[in-house]
């Protein structure tokens, strides 16, 4: 594989083939688009539902303690009160005075990092040290900074923002690093307004930060009024522990279980970013796996099983409490992405701090993956307690008790949490399938070959079918009986259109791991030997064999499973 390419020229071009090949295209596009949402393409649509199906697979389907919901987006509004969602799901979020535009305080300097006048203004720092020129402040001022930072204090007022900056490093209150510096140059009357953070987009000064819910509201019934608000679902994890009562009762599973659920969610974003990685609408794959509190475990095993070493745990245990089975379900989500195509080299786990935990969980783990633009969440596994059963039994007024038979007991089950985002997967999936190749073609001259290197599980199409031929019917008939014959047990594409060799590039591009061609040996032109035989060429090594047609299906369902 090629050098990976340096990560924004990457991202760019990933975003790009997107958009060309029918992967992903921002929404709305013809009416300018809306920012937060993005529509999967003919593409794209195959890969999130490929995805969508191996891990209901392999999470429900796979398993006899886990079953599946299906549930509403809008659902009761008390509901969000109960979980914490009215009160606490929300970011600080500050306003520029000039411009007005919004900037959640977490995403501020990740911004500035990528703007313009923040990267050329970076270049008037001595390479090496933190020392700069005011000579070249002022330089910069009055020229690049008019058009790229306007509202920035040292542009509006260089003589005032510079001097007092003079003043303060003569005093040693230098700059502590690259952030502090541009709250020096965002600063023009320190006395007055203490330091000003300036807005990544004009240089202006941003508003103190205030608390911003991120739900989308909206109303249900023909008049909008206060008492028929409702919210659409952040989350779908509520869903699955206000049915846990139905769901006990009609399923007759018995703790330790587990309920999954895949849907939509949505959140208010203040700023969408890094393509389709923070959208306003997106999808989220659930599993809320209920367990025996460790006294219960305790009371009818002796002992709860301690924490040993590291990796899996192994198969569940009667005497599992709540650390090993968090520790199973991180390990197995780690197993799951890669037998999707997901190397453990680019992932990472991170075990958030106690300090930064909500106040009812015990533990969360975040699997990372190692996107061009930085290492970022996929999947939170959380220890939850029995918070979110308890809040809703309080909220409901209904128990949300579970009788234990083997311990002829009541409790509260607690709950482990495993939630991955579909569309973050996605462009996981998209960014580390991308690659670039140079290879030399039939008249010997060098080309790059945009190849996408999806596992064949994941790949939206499993094998292109080409007839070598276009106009010779016998070739076509016998690609129609090839593509007839594949399709009912995977995803096949058959095309006809231009040279063998661009039909290959165009699946390349399309990540389909294999192609079928028929050729006149296939039709028993030059011989019986090869007659009813085609030639399988493997994307990633571009290799070829010759095999029998009756051997296909088998072949490539080998792939798959
Ligand atoms: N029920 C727990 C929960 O919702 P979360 O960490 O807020 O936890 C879980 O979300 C996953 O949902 C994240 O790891 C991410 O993959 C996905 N996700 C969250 N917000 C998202 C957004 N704005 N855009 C895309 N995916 C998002």
């Amino acid at each position: 594989m090629n050098d990976r390419k340096a990560a924004p020229d990457r991202m760019e071009k990933i975003v790009s083939l997107c958009k060309r090949r029918g992967f992903i295209f921002q929404s709305s596009e013809i009416y300018g688009g809306i920012n937060g949402f993005w529509d999967y393409g003919p593409l794209g649509a195959e890969l999130k539902r490929n995805v969508k199906e191996l891990w209901w697979k392999s999470m429900t389907k796979m398993r006899d303690d886990v079953v599946g919901l299906e549930a509403s987006i809008i659902m009761h509004p008390a509901i969000w009160k109960a979980s914490g969602h009215v009160e606490t799901f929300a970011d600080p979020m500050s306003t520029c005075k000039s411009c007005k535009k919004l900037i959640r305080d977490d995403q501020w300097w990740p911004m500035m990092c990528e703007q313009p006048w923040v990267q050329s203004l970076a270049g008037l720092v001595e390479p090496g040290t933190d020392s700069f020129q005011t000579g070249d402040l002022l330089k910069w001022a009055r020229g690049k900074g008019k058009q790229l930072a306007p509202n920035l204090a040292l542009v509006r007022n260089p003589e005032v923002t510079i001097s007092w900056l003079a003043q303060e490093v003569e005093k040693g209150n230098r700059p502590k690093d690259a952030r502090d510096f541009y709250l020096f140059l965002a600063t023009e009357q320190f006395g007055a307004t203490g330091f000003i953070t300036p807005c990544p987009h004009c240089g202006g000064e941003l508003t103190e930060p205030r608390l911003f819910n991120l739900m989308l509201r909206t109303n249900y019934g023909p008049i909008a009024t206060d008492d028929n608000l409702a919210y659409l679902r952040p989350e779908t994890a509520q869903a699955i522990f206000v049915q846990f009562k139905n769901i006990v009762d009609s399923s007759r599973v018995k703790v330790p279980f587990g309920v999954g659920q895949i849907g939509k969610a949505f959140r208010n974003e203040i700023n969408p970013r890094n393509f389709t990685f923070r959208s306003r609408e997106f999808e989220q794959m659930e599993l809320e796996f209920f367990i025996k509190p460790d006294e219960v475990v305790e009371k009818q095993t002796g002992s709860v099983a301690k924490l040993a070493g590291e990796g899996h745990p192994g198969e569940p245990q009667p005497n599992w409490g709540w650390e090993l089975w968090h520790r199973y379900w991180v390990e197995e989500r780690m197993k799951w992405y890669e037998s999707i195509g997901l190397p453990r080299e680019t992932l990472e786990m991170f075990s958030q701090p106690k300090s930064e935990l909500a106040h009812y969980a015990k533990a969360c783990v975040d699997i990372l993956f190692k996107f061009p633009f930085g290492t970022q969440e996929l999947e939170g596994i959380a220890a939850r307690g029995n918070f979110d059963l308890t809040q809703h039994q309080t909220h409901s007024g209904k128990s949300l008790e579970y009788f234990d038979e083997t311990v002829k007991e009541k409790y509260i089950p607690h709950v482990i949490e495993p939630s991955a985002g579909v569309d973050r997967l996605l462009l996981a999936l998209i960014c580390h399938a991308y690659d670039e190749e140079e290879v030399t073609d039939d008249k010997g001259n060098k080309e790059t070959r945009v190849v996408m290197r999806f596992h064949p599980r994941v790949a939206p199409i499993t094998v292109g079918v080409f007839p070598l031929l276009k106009n010779k019917p016998e070739l076509v008939s016998k690609a129609k009986e090839v593509r007839d014959l594949l399709r009912p047990q995977m995803n096949v594409f058959y095309d006809d259109a231009g040279a063998i060799g661009r039909r290959y590039r165009r699946q390349d591009e399309a990540g389909t791991p294999f192609g079928v061609t028929i050729d006149f040996d296939t039709i028993g032109e030059n011989g019986p030997e090869l007659a009813e035989t085609v030639t399988l060429r493997h994307r990633d090594s571009m290799q070829q064999e010759r095999v029998a047609i009756s051997e296909l299906p088998r072949l490539l369902l080998s792939r798959l499973v």
